[in-house]
């Protein structure tokens, strides 16, 4: 090996060892991002349920979870880009499934859509009892995916 080359050869090395600690700080940042977004989810699921249980609920409390939850659902699968899940290092929940299996998580993903997009409209209708029976949906399918593709089913 010349000088030179062995030069190159470190500096590539260098070079990847940046690329390496730049893409676990990804991953990081990524985890950090989705834990904010479920939070919010979170959130307005569980204010919705605690809303419906007082007497009376107030609609324009409701209409105010499920416009958050209709607008934030679709917003899911940009959470879980490639290289996110368990494989990078970071502390997570999601099964590496969630990119083994695509379709399988999309649809979970789409069905939460729909059920919030479902649960908003009622609720801007002011239809308390609609809306109601939406959000058991919308609970379904936050249930239905963390089932399938997290790690623990604590929430
Ligand atoms: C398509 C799949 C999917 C759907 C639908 C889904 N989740 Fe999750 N959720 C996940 C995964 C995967 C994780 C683990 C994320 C991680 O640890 O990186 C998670 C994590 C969470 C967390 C924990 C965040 C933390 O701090 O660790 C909460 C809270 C949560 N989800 C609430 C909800 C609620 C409420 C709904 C429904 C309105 C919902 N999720 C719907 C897949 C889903």
């Amino acid at each position: 090996m010349t000088r030179n080359t062995t030069f190159r050869v470190l500096a590539a090395v260098a070079v990847m060892a940046v690329a390496g600690s730049a893409l676990a700080q990804d991953a990081a940042s990524v985890e950090k991002a989705r834990k904010d977004f479920f939070h919010v989810l979170g959130k307005a699921a569980k204010g919705s349920g605690e809303e419906f249980k007082k007497t009376p609920p107030s609609i324009a409390e409701i209409q105010k979870f499920a416009a958050i939850l209709d607008a934030e659902a679709p917003k899911l699968p940009s959470h879980f880009p490639a290289g996110s899940g368990p494989e990078s290092g970071v502390k997570t929940e999601a099964k590496a499934d969630i990119w083994a299996k695509p379709d399988a998580f999309k649809k979970a993903a789409a069905d939460l859509a729909t059920a919030a997009h479902n649960y908003n409209l009622a609720a801007q209708k002011g239809d308390l009892m609609a809306a109601g029976a939406a959000m058991k949906a919308v609970g379904g399918a936050c249930k239905a995916c963390h089932k399938e593709f997290k790690a623990k089913d604590e929430h």
